[in-house]
């Protein structure tokens, strides 16, 4: 009997041993939010301020958002099972700093459910190679697109050149001519300002973001494109604000590669319809697109790098967009069926204003 005592005094001892030399922070908490024991990792999240006394609410020590999502999942995670027991959040320093990080939820033992551990990774690193990737699939879309881009440019500047030589001609300035050439102008800088924006590289930079605004912009660089194929983009929006937080860039990243692909997919003479629409906690987004379905085998594969069915295709842009649409908290589902075409369906958490 007493032997018995000894090992699980001497297991106790391990256990604190292995968790006080990984690199991992780890804090164990009693319920979901009172914060029982942690080891020195921590002090990496806490911007070097000493270990909390047992019994500090979690929110007290460390400044994690967002917290009311935290508290879910440990719900889900311990009460409901939910397998899923991993999620993406960030710890504000304070001195303001943002640090992505990954949270694995546990709970130490089944039998006794008010002890739950969290163990945290430091996601910095993999943000920055992740920045790197969606910079240049993002100049990678701008490259395949220059064509119809260029085309955009070209047309109002033949008109410019045209009205000027008119212009040359005639004794006195006619003031349509002038208003005609200004209107092209204004498109052209409308465009460039648009590529501009989109092709710099930025760091992520979370603001309320209008859905319908960033669709209008993104359709635009389509539009010769659809043009040439003969295929109608038609945006429903029902005419109202459709609020996230986000990345403006990176949303537009998104937008762009799902309407590329639907046109891409779509015949000739198809159709690529955008609908957005809320519902009571959610933003959501149907990109679809007439032609022929995904078949299974591929459905299951989407989102995967490198997947591609196209001759010069990268297959990183269902990647790269799966990863902006999962950092905004969002989800994406599939559809395609024979005859029916394939939607892309996402949510996005609502914001208010
Ligand atoms: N709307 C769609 N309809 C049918 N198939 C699609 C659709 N969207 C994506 N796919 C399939 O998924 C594959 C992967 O798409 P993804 O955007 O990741 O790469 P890609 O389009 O092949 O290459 P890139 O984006 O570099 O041009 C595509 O090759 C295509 O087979
Ligand atoms: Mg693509």
């Amino acid at each position: 009997m007493n032997s018995d005592v000894d090992s699980v005094k001497d297991l106790k001892i391990d256990y604190e041993k292995v968790v006080n030399n990984v690199s991992e922070a780890v804090i164990i908490l009693q319920g979901d939010r009172i914060i029982s024991a942690n080891n020195p990792a921590v002090k990496l999240f806490s911007g070097g301020r000493q270990s909390p006394v047992a019994g500090t609410p979690l929110s007290q020590f460390i400044d994690m958002n967002p917290l009311s999502q935290l508290h879910d999942r440990i719900h889900q995670v311990i009460y409901d099972k939910l397998s899923n027991n991993q999620m993406k959040l960030s710890i504000t320093s304070w001195e303001g700093l943002m640090t992505p990080v990954e949270v694995l939820i546990n709970s130490i033992d089944p039998s006794d459910q008010t002890l739950v551990q969290l163990t945290l990774w430091d996601l910095s690193g993999q943000k920055a190679i992740e920045e790197k990737l969606m910079q240049s699939e993002k100049l990678s879309v701008i490259g395949k697109l220059s064509a119809g881009i260029l085309h955009e440019i070209k047309n109002p500047l033949t008109s410019i050149k045209g009205f000027l030589q008119l212009m040359q001609k005639e004794p006195v300035i006619n003031r349509n001519y002038i208003d005609i050439i200004l209107g092209e102008v204004n498109q052209i800088e409308k465009i460039a300002g648009e590529l501009l924006h989109f092709s710099k590289p930025k760091p992520q930079s979370f603001e309320l973001q209008d859905l319908t605004v960033i669709a209008r912009e993104a359709m635009f660089l389509f539009e010769t494109l659809a043009l040439k194929n003969q295929i109608t983009l038609d945006l429903q929006s029902g005419n109202s604000e459709h609020l996230i937080f986000g990345d403006g860039t990176q949303l537009r990243q998104v937008f762009i590669n799902l309407i590329k692909n639907a046109i891409e997919a779509s015949e000739d003479g198809g159709k690529v319809t955008i609908v957005l629409s809320s519902c009571h906690s959610q933003e959501r987004v149907m990109i679809h697109n007439t032609g022929k379905e995904i078949p299974e085998s591929l459905l299951k594969k989407l989102g995967k790098s490198f997947i591609t069915t196209k001759e010069n295709g990268t297959g990183l842009g269902l990647m790269v967009s799966y990863t902006i649409i999962g950092n905004h908290r969002g989800m994406v589902t599939v559809k395609s069926a024979k005859g029916k075409g394939t939607s892309f369906l996402i949510t996005f958490p609502k914001t208010q204003k």
